[in-house]
């Protein structure tokens, strides 16, 4: 069905990977509308309750294919900005997928490729994973990753890694937070992945759901009565949620909730 991702469902984990090795699994259009048919298919497939964002070859994403920008610039205006508008979107879905996201990261994770990252819940990395935000090199802007790299790393490192475009390491990456967990190598990458993923599991998807939604709404809001209010709303509808009452009664009853397979 896809031509350069590759996706699976097991045991209540969807995973995509971007699978054009070749060319550093960099996105065109084409790749674009594949990531964004996939993430919308997992995001409402009950059969999906954690996603994880992988790459074959040695490389994570080396961004945006500069063979498909170059051919961009040809277009009219408007077919332009309906490519960008794609990309835009695609991120968009993945930044706000109410299934929660986990970045599986080897290699170089360069332009667009540093935007997925970014757009993922939780991003966990090799040693030798590279980061760079390489568009001004380019004559480019990192312009519709901006959002979702701002909020990973903040504008302080954004003006740093956007402004020179240097290469930095998966340490820099750990300590700016973009990545949450740095690990050695492939097996430890799959395992640390395997953890978040079974801590993830474990939750209530709904609470999963509800929670992201409720970071984007209080995140960097300040804390004005609305917000506190809005707040109070959220947890009074979950409390009284049949997930929330499941959960409660399960802690008190010192059983697994029902979300958890039984057994
Ligand atoms: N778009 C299109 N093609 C790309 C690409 C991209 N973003 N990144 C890599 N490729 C292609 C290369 O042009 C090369 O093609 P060729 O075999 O026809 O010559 C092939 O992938 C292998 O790349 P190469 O540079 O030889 O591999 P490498 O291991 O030395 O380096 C990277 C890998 C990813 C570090 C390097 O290719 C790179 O810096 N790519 C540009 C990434 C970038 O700036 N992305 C942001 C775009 S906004």
């Amino acid at each position: 069905m896809y031509q350069s991702i590759v996706t699976e469902i097991d045991l209540g984990i969807g995973i995509i990977t971007l699978n054009r090795p070749e060319r550093h699994n960099a996105f065109d259009d084409a790749v674009i509308a594949e990531l964004s048919t996939a993430i919308d298919m997992m995001a409402v497939d009950p059969a999906v309750r954690v996603l994880v964002l992988s790459s074959s070859g040695k490389s994570f994403c080396a961004g945006a294919d500069l063979n498909w920008m170059k051919r961009a610039a040809g277009y009219s205006t408007v077919e332009n900005l309906h490519d960008s508008r794609a990309l835009a979107e695609m991120l968009r879905r993945l930044a706000q997928c109410p299934k929660p996201t986990v970045a599986r990261v080897q290699g170089a994770a360069y332009g667009g490729g540093v935007g997925l990252v970014a757009c993922c819940d939780v991003a966990i990395g090799t040693l030798d994973a590279q980061f760079a935000l390489t568009e001004v090199k380019l004559g480019l802007i990192p312009a519709v990753i901006s959002p979702h790299v701002i909020a990973a790393i903040g504008e302080r490192y954004a003006r740093r890694y956007m402004l020179t475009a240097e290469r930095f390491s998966a340490a820099e990456a750990y300590r700016i937070g973009l990545l949450h967990e740095l690990v050695t190598d492939a097996e430890a990458l799959d395992e640390a992945v395997g953890e978040v993923v079974d801590a993830l599991l474990n939750n209530a998807p709904r609470a999963m759901t509800e929670c992201k939604e409720l970071i984007a709404a209080v995140a960097w809001k300040p804390l004005s009565p609305a917000v506190i209010e809005d707040t109070a709303q959220r947890i009074t509808r979950l409390r009284a949620s049949a997930e929330g009452r499941e959960g409660m009664n399960a802690f008190l009853e010192k059983r697994k909730p029902n979300w958890i397979a039984q057994g």
